[in-house]
């Protein structure tokens, strides 16, 4: 059978991981996809940087305008990051031109999605994006496909892994707030701008990609009422648990509905308190957790590790063999011309 030729941008935490995970499970992927997977082109900032991983077997891309019309691949990989940019110009110029497209670029998706959506759609090409909520968490399939025959008026959850691993350790060691987060980035798990982490503007990214698949509404990202970790003290933190909480971020979306319309959004990430009995008050280090309730499945809980290299390569890894297989349908919810408007949002105001 012939294989799926791969463009892999951007080769830093993520990349570096995608190609690790190909070549380690390479037959598994094979099997799974139904044919091979063959990393042809790559590319980063810098050609000459030791990556840990060896890359001479495949072809370096310059000039990645002209990946879009490359017959010899056949899916791009984007792994840079950023809501605008390189990305996004990638993004349309391959959607544009009929090339399937993964990413785990949630700021992104969470900015451009919709609009990436109906240019994939307009070309009949997956756009796919996994990796981008919550890392090696299968949240999008689950919520996407798993629990599609739902109504689904409640998300939330724990989706930074940065946030998630500075506040639990804090707890356990008491370390102050800024070496925590130098580790967390010396593991992988922070953006490449980590104010993007602590100030809850990514857990943000995620929370309107998710309200946007639980109720079938537009993503609606300006709406989110933010407040991030920035300010949480290590004396925050015992104060809450003399009392029997932990501080976790959480990111909460409710869309109210009315005779079977959605009629209110509701999304916001605070740093809230979380009883010690409760599920998401035992999600440590990077892991993360998505609680969603559906009106015939009930509550449904997805946990796992929320970034880092090999639990985001997964999810990567994932999507590729649903383009593989021929296994996708819209990138979200339903059609992008069929998602409801957005509702009117009270941008937290309850
Ligand atoms: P890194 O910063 O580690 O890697 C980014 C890569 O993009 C680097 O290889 C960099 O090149 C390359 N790059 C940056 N700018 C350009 C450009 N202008 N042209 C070409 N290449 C460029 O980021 P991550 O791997 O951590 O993240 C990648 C994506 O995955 C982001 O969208 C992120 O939000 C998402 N993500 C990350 C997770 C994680 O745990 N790290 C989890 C889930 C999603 P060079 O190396 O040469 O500098
Ligand atoms: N910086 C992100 C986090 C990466 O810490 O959760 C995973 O999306």
């Amino acid at each position: 059978t012939a294989p799926l030729r791969l463009a892999i941008i951007g080769l830093g935490t993520v990349g570096a991981g995608v190609i690790r995970l190909l070549e380690a499970n390479r037959e598994l992927v094979a099997r799974r996809a139904g044919r091979p997977i063959e990393v042809v082109a790559i590319s980063a900032r810098d050609r000459n940087k030791d990556r840990g991983v060896d890359l001479s077997r495949y072809e370096w891309v310059d000039d990645m305008s002209t990946l879009a019309g490359r017959d010899d691949i056949d899916t791009v990989v984007e792994l840079i990051g950023g809501s605008d940019g390189p990305a996004l110009t990638l993004a349309r110029q391959c959607l544009g031109q009929g090339k399937p497209f993964v990413t785990a670029n949630k700021a992104m998706i969470a900015h451009h999605g919709l609009d990436l959506a109906r240019e994939a759609e307009r070309t009949g090409v997956a756009l796919k994006y996994e990796a981008a909520v919550a890392g090696g968490v299968p949240v999008i399939k689950g919520l996407r496909e798993g629990a599609a025959a739902n109504r689904i008026m409640r998300v939330y959850g724990i989706l930074n892994g940065t946030c998630n691993y500075i506040l639990s350790t804090m707890e356990r060691d008491g370390s102050a707030f800024a070496d925590v987060l130098e580790e967390a980035q010396a593991k992988g798990y922070a953006e490449a701008d980590p104010t993007f982490d602590i100030d809850g503007i990514d857990a943000a990214h995620k929370l309107s990609i998710l309200a946007s698949l639980s109720f079938g509404t537009e993503i609606d990202f300006p709406s989110v009422d933010i407040t991030g970790i920035r300010h949480v003290l290590a004396a925050d933190i015992r104060e809450a648990a003399a009392l029997g909480y932990r501080v976790r971020l959480i990111a909460m979306a409710e869309c109210e509905e009315d005779g079977g319309e959605n009629v209110g959004l509701f999304q916001r990430v605070h740093p809230m308190l979380v009883p010690v009995d409760h599920p998401l008050a035992h999600v440590d280090g990077a892991l993360n957790a998505v609680v969603a309730e559906g009106n015939f499945v009930g509550r449904l809980f997805f946990q796992g590790a929320g970034a880092g290299e090999g639990p985001t390569a997964s999810a990567v890894v994932a999507d590729v063999i649903d383009v593989a297989r021929d296994e996708y349908g819209p990138a979200f919810a339903m059609p992008a011309e069929w998602l409801q408007r957005q509702v009117k949002a009270d941008g937290g105001a309850r």
